[in-house]
């Protein structure tokens, strides 16, 4: 959810206003994946490297979460959401890990989409501690595989995600669900986070519609790793850069 920023400096704004703006444009995602029968939608709500920001951004950020889970969650949870936490929730304020283990604990009955909010997240990470799960569970270095390993990542109970969006205009992962998103296709949009919304969630799906997964085989056309793109209409770029809202 990039961008949160610029919207607010484009607007002469304070950041924190921009990252409020951020949590009103997910409120209004999450009900479009609902609508859409999308089983699971994770965002990146705040990085493992997101300490590095002013310590009065990063309070700011602490101060929304309380206040958008408060304002809320009320609705997600009538609405059939399930709140999931992905995350290092040790090093995070009581307050914090309590109301976000709330958030999961009241929303545990609800199953039309879970929505994982990854925080104080990074894909290095989730390895290591799957790994230190697996070793503490007595896995042996024979019997360690990849589906071993998924099975202690830290979204085990969700399959790995198909379409990976980013916001904001940067053409990178940034450390987010590198084991997960290894078969799922990129979207790089240039819209800033507050101003993604419905149609341009129908724009990624519309994208993602049109690729051809292949997951390592030649896939349905036959014609290789050599035709990435061939089989795309003219105007779907075959490199998932999506331009502006
Ligand atoms: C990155 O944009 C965004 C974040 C670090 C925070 C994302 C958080 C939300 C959308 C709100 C929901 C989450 C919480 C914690 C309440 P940026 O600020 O780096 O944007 P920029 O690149 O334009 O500066």
């Amino acid at each position: 959810m990039d961008g949160n920023g610029r919207w607010a400096r484009k607007r002469f704004m304070p950041r924190g206003l921009g990252h409020k703006a951020g949590v009103d444009a997910l409120v209004k995602v999450v009900q479009a994946c609902a609508d859409r029968d999308i089983g699971y939608l994770t965002v990146f709500a705040f990085s493992s490297e997101n300490w590095k920001r002013p310590e009065e951004e990063v309070s700011g950020l602490m101060s929304l979460l309380l206040v958008a889970l408060s304002k809320h969650l009320t609705k997600l949870k009538a609405d059939g959401v399930r709140i999931r936490i992905a995350g290092d929730l040790s090093t995070v304020s009581e307050k914090v890990r309590n109301a976000l283990l709330d958030a999961e604990a009241n929303t545990v009955e609800n199953h039309r989409l879970v929505l994982t909010v990854a925080f104080n997240y990074g894909g290095r990470w989730d390895i290591v501690q799957a790994c230190r799960k697996a070793m503490a569970a007595g896995v042996s270095e024979a019997d360690l595989d990849e589906a071993t390993l998924s099975r202690h990542m830290a979204m085990a109970y969700a399959p790995d995600p198909d379409l990976f969006i980013r916001t904001g205009g940067e053409v990178r992962i940034s450390n987010f669900l590198l084991w997960q998103a290894a078969y799922a296709e990129m979207v790089f949009s240039d819209c800033l986070w507050p101003d993604f919304d419905a149609v341009e969630l129908d724009k990624a799906i519309a994208n993602f519609a049109r690729r051809e997964r292949r997951f390592g085989d030649v896939g349905e056309s036959g014609q290789g790793e050599g035709a990435i793109g061939s089989e795309l209409p003219a105007a779907v770029p075959a490199d998932g850069v999506q331009g502006g809202c």
